[in-house]
């Protein structure tokens, strides 16, 4: 496995849980910032009835095609240039759009980017799941989400743990509705909106 994640083998299967209890059973889901595509090649062995669909900045790609050639089952499709710096979505529409770890590392331009993304793509009924660490009023939930955030803003001054509620209004403006805000292992929530 190329660019393996310690984190991402530690919360696929809490993730594996709720997605399985949300997603429709013919789900296509549109992943946005596969990373290393251990989460796509989880949750499609997992759910063999739906459909997973993963993406990557070019920078990734040749990483997360190997694995998922190597790793993958029938129902992961051929995996996407997706930047969020470029308007390059797919133009199929989908029931859930799944981002795990992304918002706070991309800049707060590419966040919305990924929210608005979301809007243009999500059929009636679809859901906008966002995996990862927020604050809420301002505050960290805990000491350790603190430092991990100084921790990201060393690496890149534009990266940083998102506000719950800054995300919540971005969503609410492409007509999505916060459906649920799930605490989640090692600090972490899963955001679902729905279309
Ligand atoms: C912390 S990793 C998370 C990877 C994976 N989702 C996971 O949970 O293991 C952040 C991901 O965001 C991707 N990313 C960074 N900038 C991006 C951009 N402009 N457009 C799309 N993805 C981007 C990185 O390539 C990386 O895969």
């Amino acid at each position: 496995m190329l660019h393996f994640s310690e984190a991402a083998e530690k919360n696929k299967n809490h993730i594996l849980l709720v997605l399985r209890d949300r997603l429709l059973p013919n789900a296509h889901v549109l992943e946005i910032g596969s990373g290393s595509g251990q989460h796509a090649l989880y949750m499609a062995s997992e759910m063999k009835t739906i459909t997973w669909q993963p993406t990557e900045r070019s920078e990734g790609m040749l990483d997360l095609t190997k694995n998922l050639s190597d790793y993958g089952s029938p129902n992961i499709l051929a995996p996407l240039i997706l930047d969020l710096s470029l308007e390059q979505w797919p133009s199929a529409n989908t029931n859930c759009v799944y981002s795990a770890n992304v918002i706070h590392i991309v800049n707060k331009n590419l966040g919305e980017n990924l929210i608005r993304g979301a809007g243009n793509n999500l059929s009636e009924g679809g859901l906008l799941i966002l995996y990862g660490p927020y604050k809420y009023d301002g505050d960290f939930t805990t000491p350790s989400n603190a430092e991990f955030d100084a921790w990201l803003k060393e690496r890149d001054p534009h990266s940083g743990i998102r506000d719950f509620e800054w995300v919540a209004d971005l969503a609410n403006q492409q007509g999505l509705q916060l459906q649920d805000d799930l605490p989640m292992p090692a600090n972490n929530q899963i955001l679902i909106f729905q279309r």
